[in-house]
């Protein structure tokens, strides 16, 4: 039998649902990392690294787990981010992260390659909601210009380029499924027709251009007003050329392990980041996310104790989704939410902004 969604009592329980009650196909697309899955399974292991440093006989009777994130302000640190091809999940797809992130006042991040439309997204969100736009950008850049201006026109406030995937990372158990049901707004490249052989990922993501580079970046500030967010960085030095490059923020990630094997987890790197920004006084230069394996409040106040201004949280939504639909959703980030307290409590931090390096011992990282 199958637990009622009382008996989820984390965001783990609901993956061990959907992996029962899914599509097989929509199972593999959500589930499956690149290759051997080393970083995927990393991205949450490096957190069982990170032990608390605990301050006692603190106030902490009232506790905030609001933050300000790209100028907006949010009542929690973590963000629903982008991940394409909601329905598979759920036929009504995307909105329902949408009213689940309205509930909780929690940003959205809407996916270029979402199975809702970005307008049926847009709409679904109320007044004042805030949502981000995860862009891949295509080969034809008029294509491009259009969904950043919509985008920006709309009410976007944030557009987060993704950089990590100038191809698409092999991920088997997709390609083993073959991929039937598309149902996401796919750009087409001119021409040839989408392959559906080599799994969903691949059959949807001809588009994308891999000769993006630094020099692209300017044009993109010529283009929109909305802060530039890099997602997908994963090393010191390119954060810094961020800053350089004059970019609002990065996200490290991995893209939940989906592209390069055996890329390091976005905690790993932010412990040698903000070390490295600090450093060359350029910590206030730019607002660093991470995501990739968060599944436990504790893993978000660790990676703001590191210096992380917010997260990004994938796979837990959309498994709850599957699973329960707009309840399920609801109830991970009530979950979420309950956990921050009770850790920030326990760790002696009654505000976000107390959230700082002491309260960690990350020795066990590789800091370099
Ligand atoms: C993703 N991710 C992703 N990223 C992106 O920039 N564009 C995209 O279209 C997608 N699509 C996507 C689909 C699915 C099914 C997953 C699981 C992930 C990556 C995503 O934004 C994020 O980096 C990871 O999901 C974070 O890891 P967790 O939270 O899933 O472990």
């Amino acid at each position: 039998t199958m637990p009622v969604l009382e008996q989820c009592y984390n965001l783990m329980d609901f993956e061990h649902v959907a992996r029962r009650v899914m599509k097989k196909t929509a199972w593999a697309y959500y589930s499956s990392g690149a290759d051997d899955e080393i970083t995927m399974r990393e991205n949450h292991t490096a957190f069982h690294k990170i032990w608390f440093r605990p301050r006692i006989l603190v106030d902490v009777e009232n506790i905030d787990t609001s933050t300000t994130m790209l100028g907006t302000k949010t009542d929690m640190p973590f963000y629903v981010t982008a991940t394409a091809l909601g329905k598979l999940g759920n036929p009504e797809g995307e909105v329902l992260l949408t009213r689940g992130a309205k509930k909780h006042n929690v940003i959205q991040m809407i996916p270029t390659l979402a199975s809702c439309s970005f307008d049926e997204i847009m709409d679904a969100a109320e007044d004042g909601q805030v949502q981000w736009l995860q862009l891949y950008v295509n080969k034809d850049r008029e294509v491009t210009k259009r969904i950043v201006q919509h985008a920006e026109k709309r009410g976007c406030k944030g557009l987060f380029i993704t950089v990590d995937a100038p191809q698409l990372g092999r991920r088997e158990k997709d390609m083993r499924t073959k991929f039937q049901d598309v149902g996401s707004n796919v750009q087409s490249t001119g021409g040839s027709d989408v392959d559906r052989s080599q799994g969903a990922a691949r059959a949807i993501s001809s588009f994308i251009d891999p000769s993006l580079s630094w020099k692209d970046i300017p044009w993109f500030q010529s283009i929109t007003k909305m802060p530039i967010i890099l997602k997908g960085v994963q090393r010191v030095e390119d954060v810094i050329k961020a800053v350089e490059a004059g970019v609002q923020g990065v996200v490290l990630s991995n893209h939940g392990g989906r592209q390069l094997d055996t890329a390091p987890s976005g905690v790993e790197i932010l412990a040698q980041v903000m070390p490295a920004l600090r450093e060359r006084g350029m910590q206030d230069k730019i607002e660093v996310f991470i995501d990739g394996g968060i599944r436990r409040a504790s893993d978000i106040v660790k990676a703001l104790c590191l210096g992380a201004t917010g997260v990004g949280i994938g796979r837990p939504f959309l498994y709850a989704m599957s699973a329960y639909g707009l309840p399920g959703v609801d109830r991970a980030m009530q979950l979420l939410k309950d956990e921050m307290e009770m850790n920030m409590r326990l760790i002696g931090a009654a505000k976000v902004s107390e959230l700082n390096p002491t309260l960690v011992d990350a020795r066990s990282l590789h800091l370099h």
